[in-house]
């Protein structure tokens, strides 16, 4: 699976910022796509289409696979005000320590990371854990989006297809769901709006 995606998407190589995070990555523990930080040229294109699309005055935006946080402090530093908080999911908790490091005071208020399996097979866990560990409770991935207006996904095609079930479901739920670089196979009835140039997909659940 691991050479086709890399076949399929030379890009993925060819600019990796952290080629030994590729080529080394720990699939067996889980990972269903390597680290790679969306492009911001593209990543403006999105956050522009989705600011068209978000009509509420109050609203929570979360990205599955959160990496070191770039969508999530774009979106931050995009809506000052409105956007009342970002949702990050990472299995890798080395770039949750990096989203940490490079966080503000005001960042973190509207922040909100948790680490873990976001496929659902297993469960999050909030990160940094609580101080009162009596506190601290495992969730699934749906069960933190749920209030979710966005939802952005960075990810392999093959990746995408694992996680259709909870995409199709934040759709249920109401939330716009955000791909960038990939469409999501079998949610083209969804498909709301799309620029495969700039790379990126939104997709709504019909009324
Ligand atoms: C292509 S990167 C995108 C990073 C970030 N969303 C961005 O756009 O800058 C994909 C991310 O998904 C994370 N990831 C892969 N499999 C995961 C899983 N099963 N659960 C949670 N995160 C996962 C990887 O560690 C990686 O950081």
């Amino acid at each position: 699976m691991e050479e086709d995606a890399y076949t399929r998407n030379p890009d993925l190589l060819a600019t990796a910022p952290k080629p030994k995070r590729l080529y080394g990555y720990d699939w067996q523990s889980g990972l269903i796509s390597p680290y790679r930080p969306a492009p911001q040229q593209q990543l403006t294109a999105a956050l522009d289409a989705v600011s068209l699309h978000v009509h509420r005055d109050q609203f929570q935006i979360a990205d599955l696979g959160c990496g070191d946080g770039v969508i999530l402090f774009a979106a931050l530093d995009r809506w000052k005000t409105g956007l009342t908080k970002v949702i990050g999911i990472e299995l890798d908790k080395a770039l949750l320590v990096s989203i940490r490091e490079k966080a503000g005071e005001k960042d973190i208020k509207r922040m909100e990371l948790w680490v873990g399996d976001m496929t659902g097979e297993g469960s999050i866990y909030p990160w940094p854990e609580p101080q009162d560990t009596q506190r601290a409770e495992n969730k699934r991935a749906i069960d933190v989006l749920a209030e979710c207006s966005v939802v952005f996904v960075y990810l392999l095609p093959d990746a995408l297809v694992k996680l259709k079930p909870l995409l199709a479901e934040c759709l249920q739920l109401g939330a716009i769901v955000v791909s960038l670089q990939w469409p999501i196979q079998d949610l083209d009835t969804s498909l709301m709006c799309s620029d495969p140039q700039q790379g990126y997909y939104l997709y709504k659940a019909s009324p």
